[in-house]
């Protein structure tokens, strides 16, 4: 088998912390039932049910038996028999499995055919399953966010001191509650392996189907790597660069950053009648080209990180800004929403309008899992840590060379995990080079400021054992996967039909947004892409995996 992994330390003292979580579900370790049941209202609404199965809690001490009980969530296929479970991850990390799939519950069934049990879980660090948590309550966690402000490189010649400070702050903060410990176990190949765990408990053939987003992209390239005998059918979208994620540093995904935000002003231009920023409200500045929106937002930014001003109790400065757009650029149904933010910013600012138009924004709410998850996921997967900030200027300088506006994104990040107290336990140090039982499905999108399609052939030419595939590996990759489905009908590919479009519209559509309605990629270029009817432009979101893979298959 092509992979190694490492095992730490088996002589680790489980800590105070997790004795109590352990304590709670001592009992006989079996991973041969789960037991569904309906959901708490909190977490789903039937039909989802869920269930839960005791792992061992450290896979590296085999003669521990001290258990996890992990939670999942299933939305029964529609067409009963089911024909199988498929296991799906939400990304992050740091996303629970099951509130998502409760979320989703009602598009993905169509989105797989209805013919499968869709099936998530709770990742170890989210949801009940240790979770990742660095502060007693929130008013802890708000005081220590008020001192880790997170603020971007480039705010000001002084950010990335202080963000490095901020870094030693959340590993103090970290390293004293969790003791180091939960740290320790709640790595992705823990993760990969309670996967597993869950597939021998549902008896099926044995096989995992898989279905990740994003971050689920390195779990399954992980699950992938370690188990490549048990690979039934897996779809990963949205794909990291697995390669930098494994090491830390992660450069590759800002790549089509500032095309991703070129193509929103493109589509903004094209269709002023749905995007305020084209328009122009006020100045009587009318039609704007995409080329001079560009070039006044750019210099916005560079202004406005010595103005910043107030809209009622809020900030809007430079990282308040970048915040916004980032948010917006990946979500394209948010599209006019940021257009008329930013129009309202450059118009004066107009403050009355901007206070409206802020008052419940999608957009200000930034990706965070509710804890420090993310952190203790990510971090504790990476190898990469230095005690020397200089040891990060070639990252930043490599980011930003890639990208003007999203380069000085994830230097926050980055100092973070290089100061980081904590190791998984185990890791998965492999080269990704593994031949899988059956092909993996890859799919990318032309323009995504997160996970660009560099990653996805990047990802390409190791699976399977090609190398070097190049930019074809991809597409090539693809195409076999859909003539696969197309030859053998009874594949058990999640395949998304129609309505699974319907899919982007769950994360809320704002008013006078047109419903998403998407485009199919012709068939030539073989990798789906997907356009949001209304601002026509290479757009991709997480959920827009929905739409890559109908394209995919009809
Ligand atoms: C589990 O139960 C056994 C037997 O009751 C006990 O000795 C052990 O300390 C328990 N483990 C934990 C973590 O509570
Ligand atoms: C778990 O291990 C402890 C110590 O090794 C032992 O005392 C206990 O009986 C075991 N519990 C179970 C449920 O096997
Ligand atoms: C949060 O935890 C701290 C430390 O235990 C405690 O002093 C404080 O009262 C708690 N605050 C709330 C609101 O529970
Ligand atoms: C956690 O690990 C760090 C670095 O290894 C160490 O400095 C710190 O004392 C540890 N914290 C605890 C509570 O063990
Ligand atoms: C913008 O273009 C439209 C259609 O070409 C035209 O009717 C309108 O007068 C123009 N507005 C401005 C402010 O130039
Ligand atoms: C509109 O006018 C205001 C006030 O004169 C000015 O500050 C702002 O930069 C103008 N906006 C544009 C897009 O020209
Ligand atoms: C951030 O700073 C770097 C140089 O350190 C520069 O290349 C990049 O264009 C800047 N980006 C923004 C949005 O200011
Ligand atoms: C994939 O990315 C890694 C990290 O950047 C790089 O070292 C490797 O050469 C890339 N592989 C291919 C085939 O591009």
């Amino acid at each position: 088998m092509a992979h190694t992994v490492r095992t730490k330390s088996m002589r680790l003292a489980i800590a105070t912390t997790l004795v109590a979580t352990a304590a709670a579900q001592n009992g006989t370790y079996s991973t041969d039932s789960i037991r569904w049941a309906p959901c708490p209202a909190e977490v789903a609404a039937a039909p989802v049910v869920c269930g839960e199965l005791l792992v061992p809690l450290d896979y590296t001490n085999d003669r521990s038996n001290e258990t996890l009980t992990l939670q999942l969530a299933k939305v029964p296929a529609i067409t009963q028999p089911s024909r199988g479970s498929v296991l799906m991850n939400f990304g992050g990390p740091g996303n629970d499995g099951r509130t998502m799939l409760g979320q989703y519950a009602p598009f993905l069934p169509l989105g797989s055919g209805g013919e499968f049990d869709l099936i998530a879980i709770d990742p170890r660090g989210t949801g009940n399953t240790i979770p990742f948590s660095c502060y007693q309550n929130e008013t802890l966690r708000r005081a220590g966010q008020a001192t880790v402000r997170q603020e971007r490189a480039n705010s000001s010649d002084a950010t990335p001191g202080r963000l490095w400070a901020e870094a030693q702050v959340l590993a103090n903060d970290c390293g004293n509650a969790l003791a180091n410990t939960t740290g320790s176990l709640v790595g992705t190949a823990f993760v990969a392996r309670d996967f597993m765990k869950v597939v021998d408990a549902l008896g099926e053939d044995g096989l995992i189907r898989y279905w990740g987003f994003s971050y689920g992209s390195y779990l399954g390239s992980t699950i992938a790597a370690m188990f490549p005998d048990r690979i039934d059918r897996m779809v990963l979208d949205g794909i990291v660069n697995i390669h930098e994620w494994q090491a830390g540093l992660t450069v590759e995904a800002v790549i089509d950053y500032d095309k991703t935000f070129k193509g929103f002003l493109d589509a903004c231009v094209a269709h002023p009648d749905n995007c305020a920023l084209a328009r122009g409200s006020s100045n009587g500045s009318g039609n704007r080209t995409a080329g001079a929106l560009e070039a006044s937002l750019y210099d916005l930014l560079d202004r406005i990180k010595h103005a910043p001003f107030a809209v009622g109790s809020r900030i809007i400065d430079y990282t308040a800004l970048q915040n916004l757009i980032n948010a917006g650029l990946r979500s394209p149904p948010t599209w006019p929403e940021l257009a008329e933010i930013l129009d309202a910013i450059l118009d004066g600012p107009d403050l009355s309008r901007l206070a409206s138009l802020l008052q419940n924004s999608a957009l200000l709410n930034v990706w965070s899992p509710g804890n420090e998850a993310y952190p203790g996921i990510r971090c504790g997967d990476q190898k990469f840590r230095t005690t020397d900030p200089e040891a990060l200027a070639p990252y930043n300088a490599a980011r930003n060379a890639l990208s003007r506006l999203g380069g000085d994104e994830g230097l926050a990040t980055a100092m973070q995990c290089a100061r980081w107290p904590m190791a998984a336990r185990e890791r998965y140090e492999g080269d990704f080079r593994v031949r899988t039982r059956h092909p993996i499905l890859l799919i990318g999108n032309y323009a995504d400021p997160v996970t660009p399609l560099a990653s996805a052939k990047n990802a390409s030419a190791g699976f399977e054992g090609e190398r070097g595939a190049g930019a074809q590996g991809v597409w090539a990759r693809l195409h076999r996967a859909v003539v696969d489905l197309h030859d053998h009908g009874r594949s058990q590919v999640p395949h998304v039909r129609r309505a699974a479009c319907a899919g982007h519209e769950l994360r809320g559509r704002p008013a006078g947004v047109r419903a998403a309605s998407w485009e199919r990629v012709d068939a030539g270029g073989g990798c789906p892409s997907q356009a949001i009817h209304f601002l026509r432009g290479a757009v991709k979101v997480s959920v827009a995996c929905l739409n890559a893979a109908r394209s995919a298959v009809h």
